[in-house]
Formats: C-alpha cells, structure tokens, sequence
C-alpha cells in the first residue's frame, strides 16, 4: 500500500500500516508508532570474503530506540492503548526498558521496567529513564525480575510488555518479511543473538507466513549464559553480552521448535569472540552493533554455515553500550597542542 502525503509524495509508514494485512491488529484501533521497521539490509563485502559466501547486515540498531524491540512494542503499546491500560511493565537486560519507556511516552501511559542492578549498559539506562519511565533497579537478575513481573500482571492492571506477550511477536516477525522483500527470498541461513528467544520464535514465525522460503536458524548465544546449548538453565548466567545474559529462556520450547523445523541449530561463542567479532565488524565493515549482535557474527566466524546466502541480524546499536566498546577498542593518543607533535600521532 502506497500511501502520500500532503505534497503528494510517498509516505513512510508506521510498521503496522505497512503489513496491516499480517498483522493482528484491528482496523480502527489506535497507532502508537514512532516510525519502526524499514532497517537496512546491507551488504558486507568483507565478511562475505571471510565466510565465503554472500552476507547481508540487518540494522536492527537503527530502529527508532536503537534496538528490535520496537517491532513489537508497536503493537503491545497499540493495544495496551486501546484497552485503556493504565500503565505497560517489563522485566528487560535493557532494550526492552528503553523501547518500552519510550513507547509508553508516545502514548501517554506509566511505564515501568525492572532490570539486574548494574547488569545494564548506560545508554539504554538513559533511555529508560529520560523517557520517564520508572525504573527499578532488582538485585537480581533478568530471569528473577521476569518471574516477578509475572506475578504483578496477575495482580494488578497493568500490560506485560515482554515477548511472552504474542504481540511482541507479531511485531518482531516482520523483520523476516522486509528481509525476503529485499533479498527477494528467504537467505539459506539466519543467524541471530539468542536470550529471552523471543526473536528467533518471531522471525522463524515470520519466514513461514511469508512464503518466499526458509533459512537455517543459527541461534548464538554468550558461553556464560548458554541454557538452550546446555540443555538446561544456568542459575547464575554471565556475559559481557548483558542484553543476553539470561539463564533461563521464557520461549524456550517455541525457539527449539523453530530450530528443529528449520534444520538449524543454537551454538555458544566466547566473550573474547564477541568483542574481537563486535570490533572486526566496526572497523572493517563501518558498522557498530552492540556485544549481544555482535555474537552472531562471531558465531558465523566460528561455526561457518552452509549456503550461498546469508543474513546477520544485528539486534542492538553499538551506541548502546559504549563502556564495553571503548574497553576494548584502540587506545586514543593524547597530544599537546602542537602541530609537530599532532602531525607525529597522525602518522606515526
Ligand atoms: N540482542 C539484543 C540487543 C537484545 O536486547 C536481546 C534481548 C537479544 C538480542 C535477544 O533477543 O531475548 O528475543 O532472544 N533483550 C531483552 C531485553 C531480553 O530485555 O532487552 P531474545
């Protein structure tokens, strides 16, 4: 659907708008959108030359909040609004809060977020909080917080805003559909940064609806906090990766369903490998996604999938999460200010 606007040129449009025919959302019912989806698919020569084979970036990062979750947040926050909800909460490693905070502010609703003390990086804390959220800091971790957040939405009424909501799913499918309008198919291989799993049900979900063909789901997740490779939760999971630092997965059985059907399968990779994937990927193909994206790019280097097409789904900006980087990323050179010695720091 091609919709213009007042001058009469193309519009873009909400997320919703542009698959409203599948999506679950009901004609008529309210919009809450800042402009999600439509990320760029890009081309990356350099890691197609390493892997052999042809790969595609997908910029989740560049989603209005910076992350994935605001596919689903589109549509949980659309329908909280139309069911008069008083406020939305999640349990979140981080992106959820920020996308969920924001959301909530476009619609004039409370959020509230409830994350691991100290577990999440600075810039979606930010977000969370100068969107006017409120925002609670557990100690704990993200398994407990969900878990409490459970028994809230029993309780009182208020939304749940994370994946175990269907609509947070519905939403984050459409990432599939934009990959197989652009590529023109589905790629013979996905692979994806796992945790909660809500994204590799939603895209999984995505491909089948769509009909254009299915990839080979190749799941990663952080060696600390590798439930689903283990076979069973980790009490106490740990990863610089902190958007996936969770050790026990809420769509657990729906993602070994997908992994199953699709011939795929999930596989653990190193900090170390995330942060040399995170810094190879910024500094040879010019683009920055944050530790939990860049685990898929390790996985792709270790573990070297089949086929001749692939796609990279780069769930998070690098911007994110800016501690972690500048820990591990070049020095920077200090420098009085004389020409002779900036000249030597330049080209020494
Ligand atoms: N990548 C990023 C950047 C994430 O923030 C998350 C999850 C994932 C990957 C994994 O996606 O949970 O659907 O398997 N972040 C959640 C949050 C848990 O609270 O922001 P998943």
């Amino acid at each position: 659907m091609e919709i213009r606007n007042a001058r009469g040129l193309p519009e873009r449009l909400p997320l919703i708008e542009r698959y409203r025919d599948r999506l679950a959302h009901p004609a008529g019912a309210p919009i809450v959108t800042l402009m999600e989806g439509s990320t760029p698919l890009v081309h990356a020569p350099r890691l197609s030359e390493r892997l052999g084979l042809e790969t595609h970036l997908k910029l989740e990062g560049m989603n209005p909040t910076g992350s994935f979750k605001d596919r689903g947040m589109t549509l949980a926050v659309s329908h909280a609004k139309a069911s008069a909800a008083e406020a939305i909460i999640c349990a979140s490693t981080g992106n959820t809060a920020a996308s969920a905070a924001a959301y909530a502010a476009r619609a004039g609703i409370r959020g509230a977020v409830i994350v691991p003390e100290g577990k999440i990086a600075q810039g979606k804390l930010a977000q969370a909080v100068i969107h006017g959220a409120r925002v609670i800091a557990l100690r704990g971790n993200f398994d407990q917080a969900l878990e409490i957040v459970r028994l809230i939405v029993e309780r009182q009424a208020v939304e749940l805003v994370n994946s175990i909501n269907p609509l947070r799913i519905e939403g984050q499918k459409t990432g599939a559909f934009e990959v197989c309008d652009e590529l023109g198919t589905a790629p013979d291989a996905l692979a994806i940064p796992v945790g909660n799993a809500g994204n590799i049900t939603a895209w999984w979900k995505g491909f089948r609806e769509y009909g254009q063909g299915r990839p080979r789901l190749h799941g990663f997740q952080a060696e600390g906090a590798a439930p689903i490779v283990l076979g069973a939760p980790v009490e106490r999971p740990d990863t610089l990766a902190s958007a996936i630092r969770i050790g026990n997965p809420a769509r657990w059985a729906e993602a070994l369903e997908a992994l199953d059907e699709s011939g795929g399968l999930v596989q653990a990779v190193s900090d170390a490998e995330i942060l040399d994937a995170q810094q190879w990927l910024a500094s040879n193909e010019g683009v920055f996604c944050e530790p939990a994206s860049a685990a898929c790019v390790a996985g792709v280097l270790k573990y070297r999938p089949e086929g001749s097409l692939l796609v990279c789904v780069l769930t998070g900006h690098g911007l994110k999460d800016p501690d972690v980087a500048l820990r591990s990323a070049p020095p920077v050179i200090t420098c009085e200010p004389e020409l002779a010695e900036v000249e030597r720091a330049i080209l020494g």
